[in-house]
């Protein structure tokens, strides 16, 4: 594919998105600030953390809390998980009122609280499943579905095509691969050679719905050899985007033909207040500070010298500490 066009908008069911640099869901990362911050540098599109259905049925208020909306969130995106359909309905009635762009079904979390229960990957083992869910919920709601898998259970069971074929039969209007199996878990290396063979599977069953790739996007560079590469429709950012909410808007700035751009200690350390400040209007002071403590460590991966100021970080209760951390950090690089 040429470069120029590698940036460009999708259109999932009936919605355009207006372009394919999507913040992938990230249990314990993408929350509401997180997902704010992402938009602010140039996510296209985001997805709340993984849902379960059965806890929507139920009203669960930690679950609900799961599905709150970014005031800058004009687009998101709900993904719910489940192993079978009994809380189905009541999910989507509790969804109807969030109205989100679409709804997103789990179906490659290795987890084994998740996968026991027949969610998450374990889905890949049972493709009806995955028709019956999208097809129940096309049917109940005029809100696009996607479904995000993997290549399958294990090396001895990769059934990837098999199961996107299942997902389209059940009306799904986009999919995303993370090439990996569930034995794999997060390593070693994606298998980005399967997304092109299910871009290729698609087109040839004459399937017109966006493909989008996840696996190994740590750098801006990547996103631009995974467009090219695979040939895929977007890309969904995951652990590339940990501590590094930049990567969106370098990864534009690539796909635009422009340089890298070299983020400096200053910009990051004022976007580690931003978000901290962002967590706060949240969560308040005092859950902001203690949640922080996590993503400040991974926006301090790979500077040297920061080991004394993530000791600082790991104890920071109060806003206060944070700006003395920064200070600190700013004074000894
Ligand atoms: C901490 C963590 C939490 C994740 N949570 C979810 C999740 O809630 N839903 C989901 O579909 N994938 C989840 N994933 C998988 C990512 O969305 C992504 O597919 C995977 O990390 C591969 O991309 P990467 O190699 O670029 O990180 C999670 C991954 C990590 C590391």
């Amino acid at each position: 594919m040429s470069e120029q066009n590698l940036y460009h908008p999708v259109t999932i069911g009936n919605t355009q998105i207006k372009g394919n640099l999507f913040l992938a869901p990230l249990a314990g990362y993408t929350d509401v600030p997180f997902r704010s911050l992402c938009i602010e540098m140039g996510a296209d599109m985001t997805f709340t953390e993984m849902v379960s259905a059965e806890g929507l049925f139920r009203e669960g208020d930690k679950t609900l809390a799961l599905l709150q909306r970014a005031p800058n969130e004009k687009e998101y995106s709900v993904q719910l998980f489940m192993g079978n359909t009994d809380s189905l309905p009541g999910a989507l009635e509790q969804l109807q009122s969030y109205n989100p762009t679409f709804i997103d079904i789990n179906c490659g979390c290795p987890v084994p609280k998740v996968t026991k229960t027949g969610a998450g990957s374990a889905m890949m083992k049972n493709p009806p499943l995955i028709t019956e869910i999208v097809r129940m919920i096309t049917r109940a709601l005029p809100i696009p579905v996607s479904v995000k898998f993997r290549t399958g259970w294990d090396a001895n069971s990769e059934n990837y095509l098999e199961f996107a074929q299942a997902a389209l039969d059940g009306g799904a209007s986009m999919l995303t691969l993370h090439a990996r199996t569930r034995s794999q878990g997060y390593a070693p290396f994606a298998d980005w050679s399967k997304l092109n063979t299910l871009k290729e599977y698609c087109l040839q069953k004459g399937h017109d719905v966006p493909i989008f790739g996840s696996g190994d996007l740590f750098h801006a560079q990547d996103v631009k050899r995974m467009l090219q590469e695979t040939g895929v429709d977007g890309v969904m950012l995951a652990r590339g985007a940990m501590g590094n909410p930049f990567i969106f808007q370098q990864a534009r700035d690539i796909l635009a033909g422009k340089e890298e751009r070299i983020i400096s200690l200053e910009e990051r350390i004022s976007v580690i207040l931003r978000h901290l400040d962002l967590m706060i209007d949240h969560y308040g002071e005092q859950s902001a500070c203690i949640q922080m403590r996590k993503h400040t460590c991974s926006y301090l991966k790979g500077i040297a010298n920061t080991s004394a100021i993530k000791q600082e970080i790991v104890k920071a209760g109060r806003r206060e500490d944070y700006l003395l951390a920064m200070q600190r950090l700013q004074a000894s690089c």
